[in-house]
């Protein structure tokens, strides 16, 4: 499974990509705006630390100037994934986008129909909001399976990206279900490497540790 960074906090992605943690970054215009950085030069130095695909979002809503604005975006560096919303003037927009060989993040999906869409529109990536979903009561891995199943029934290639992950299952259980990257926030990544026991087990060697009187070091 590939891990994709959700920040646009460029000392957080540089610190998990040089434990190799990162295959790809997700930003979008609420991310832009909690950096505090302007969307271009911020866009070109985590490009210029990350070698995978970063995504950079549109924000105009006719398809014409998402191209038009997705074409800019992708002028910042060979790595960028333009994203554009899953609305009718946004898989317009991944189409012609696509066509021209430039790799599309379809964003904001939240049903299997919108995935098919997507894919039949030659999305490379689709994002479908886990927690967006779980937030109204609604099960969003559930999503991620429905996908699976239907993208792997056709052969489509366009790609699971499991985003608006808000919690470590979250994770595991896109894992489990086969989602081909997840997108994830600094935060969330590092909490994976928690566990209650791994705590305990370390105090209690630590205190036997004391016990021996021996050193290392
Ligand atoms: C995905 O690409 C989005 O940037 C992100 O996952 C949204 O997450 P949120 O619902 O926590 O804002």
């Amino acid at each position: 499974m590939k891990f994709f960074v959700d920040s646009a906090d460029v000392e957080a992605i540089a610190e998990l990509n040089d434990l190799g943690m990162v295959d790809g970054v997700t930003t979008n215009p609420s991310l832009i705006l909690k950096s505090g950085r302007e969307i271009i030069e911020v866009t070109k130095e985590i490009c210029s630390i990350v070698k995978g695909p970063v995504s950079a979002e549109v924000v105009a809503l006719k398809a014409e100037q998402m191209i038009e604005e997705g074409r800019k975006l992708a002028e910042i560096a060979d790595n960028i994934a333009i994203k554009v919303p899953l609305t009718w003037d946004g898989l317009k927009a991944c189409k012609v986008l696509t066509g021209e060989g430039r790799m599309v993040n379809v964003t904001l999906c939240f049903s299997a129909n919108q995935a098919l869409l997507a894919a039949k529109a030659g999305a490379t990536f689709i994002s479908p909001f886990i927690g967006r979903l779980d937030d109204i009561n609604l099960d969003g891995l559930d999503l991620i399976a429905d996908i699976r199943t239907i993208y792997d029934n056709y052969g489509f290639e366009t790609e699971i990206l499991a985003a608006s992950v808000r919690a470590v299952n979250h994770v595991s259980e896109a894992a489990l279900i086969g989602a081909d990257i997840v997108t994830a926030p600094p935060a969330v990544i590092r909490k994976m490497a928690e566990h209650p026991l791994t705590e305990k087990g370390l105090q209690g060697f630590l205190r036997d540790w004391e016990k021996t009187g021996q050193k290392i070091l």
